[in-house]
């Protein structure tokens, strides 16, 4: 996931994706044909090597009961591991939340960076993880399975040969790995924690993640994330803000980042869900429509808009970023979680935070596209945020992102070894 853009700071390197306190819970395997064997390989992005975990029949087995496919025509099916512990380590509970959250960055982006190169891939989201996390030994080393994405075959440029692959189907050979009794005990204590996931189902189909009209904003020609050839240039050079200067933006340019939540991706989840996306337009350089906007209806929403104050409240004392000129809240009501007693349209943590992951990943290259500043922000404060932005007061916020004029001179708070997101002192 590393951006080819050279954004290299120090020792800090640039991704293509963001990262709550730059942590990357997660990594990858990718199941492909290798000289017409069915192959599982663990891949370290950051070293570029794919171990071979297994092959042949055992490969064979675990597809079929997965209800999972290696592309016929020689693509690979990329599958995303969380290591939940990363993030937890810095963040505590609400590290869970995140790690699910940069795991729908990390995953939405795959499928935005491979549509970009023409080979648009499809995410399973529903199937039955038992027997690929046993292939790929994720539970016994604290990863839980994610998601797969069936990625068609691409064509690849030299940027990518610099790639090695061995040999690690003989376990005895691999020497001991380090791990932590924190980690095991953190392990344990997540049972169950992202709930039970719908059906599972191999039917897949395109569709936004999100219902969002934007519709009665004059974009004129420039929604969206305009053509998937330019996809790869607008991954390769986002970033997060480090902070925001209080000037206003143009309402255009965050109605034009904003339309990028609309962008189709074929997935297994059902069409309609029961995420809501919520806009609260607060400094632009065309007051009139400074306001805050139910996005699922396009309903303008009256009331009195959030002080710079009261964002930094909102934002657990961020105050670096309490000038951003335009919040976007993605919520659910809360009997939409998946457990005893939801609702019908109910989606578990990680499908939830899947959409919202990906849909902040789509609001990056959007508001990349349209030049406008971007944070994503794990650190909210969910009752003030609810009261300020008028939610109904059953609606649980999952996930919240910031847009405005980017100060980027000095340091990304959030990368340090401090929690500085949720005001540890
Ligand atoms: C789920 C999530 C939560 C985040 N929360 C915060 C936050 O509360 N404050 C902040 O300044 N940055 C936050 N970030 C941004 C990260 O700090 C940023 O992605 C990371 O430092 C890497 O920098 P880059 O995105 O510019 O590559 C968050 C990012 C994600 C994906």
């Amino acid at each position: 996931m590393t951006s080819r853009a050279n954004r290299s700071c120090g020792s800090y390197v640039a991704r293509a994706v963001p990262s709550a306190g730059a942590v990357y819970p997660y990594e990858f395997a990718v199941l492909a044909m290798e000289n017409g064997v069915p192959t599982a390989f663990r891949v370290d992005a950051d070293r570029r090597t794919c171990a071979r975990l297994a092959a042949g029949a055992r490969v064979s087995a675990t597809l079929d009961t997965s209800v999972l496919a290696i592309p016929e025509d020689g693509g690979a099916l990329v599958v995303t591991l969380t290591r939940p512990w990363l993030s937890m380590r810095k963040y505590g509970d609400r590290g869970y939340l995140y790690t699910q959250l940069d795991a729908g960055h990390a995953a939405g982006n795959l499928m935005l960076a491979a549509a970009g190169r023409g080979a648009a891939g499809v995410l399973r989201l529903r199937f039955p993880r038992e027997s690929l996390s046993e292939l790929l030994e994720a539970g016994e080393n604290c990863r839980e399975i994610h998601s797969a994405i069936v990625v068609p075959a691409g064509t690849a440029d030299e940027s990518w040969t610099r790639w090695t692959v061995h040999d690690d189907t003989d376990r005895e050979t691999r020497g001991p790995v380090w791990r932590s009794w924190l980690e095991s005990t953190c392990w344990d204590s997540l049972t169950g924690w992202t709930g039970h996931s719908g059906s599972p189902t191999d039917e897949t189909a395109p569709a936004p993640l999100a219902r969002v009209r934007t519709g009665g904003q004059a974009l004129g020609g420039r929604s969206g994330l305009g053509d998937p050839s330019g996809w790869s240039e607008l991954i390769g050079t986002r970033v997060s803000s480090k902070a925001f200067t209080g000037e206003p933006v143009s309402a255009a340019a965050v109605w034009q980042a904003v339309s990028a939540l609309s962008t189709p991706l074929e997935t297994d989840l059902p069409d309609a869900s029961p995420l809501s996306a919520t806009l609260v337009l607060r400094s632009t350089t065309e007051p009139e429509q400074d306001a805050v906007y139910r996005l699922r209806t396009g309903e303008r929403q009256p009331g009195p808009l959030p002080t710079t104050d009261e964002v930094a409240r909102a934002c657990m004392q961020q105050r670096a970023l309490a000038g951003a000129a335009a919040v976007l809240l993605l919520h659910v009501p809360r009997a939409s979680l998946a457990g005893p007693g939801s609702t019908a349209d109910a989606e578990n943590l990680r499908e939830l935070a899947f959409r919202c992951g990906a849909l902040g990943q789509l609001l990056y290259l959007g508001a990349n596209r349209a030049t406008v500043g971007v944070t994503a922000i794990g650190g909210f404060d969910t009752p003030l945020w609810r009261t300020l932005a008028g939610l109904p007061k059953d609606d649980e916020i999952l996930y919240a992102l910031l847009l405005g004029c980017p100060d980027d001179a000095g340091i990304k708070l959030d990368r340090l070894a401090m929690a500085h997101a949720q005001n540890e002192r």
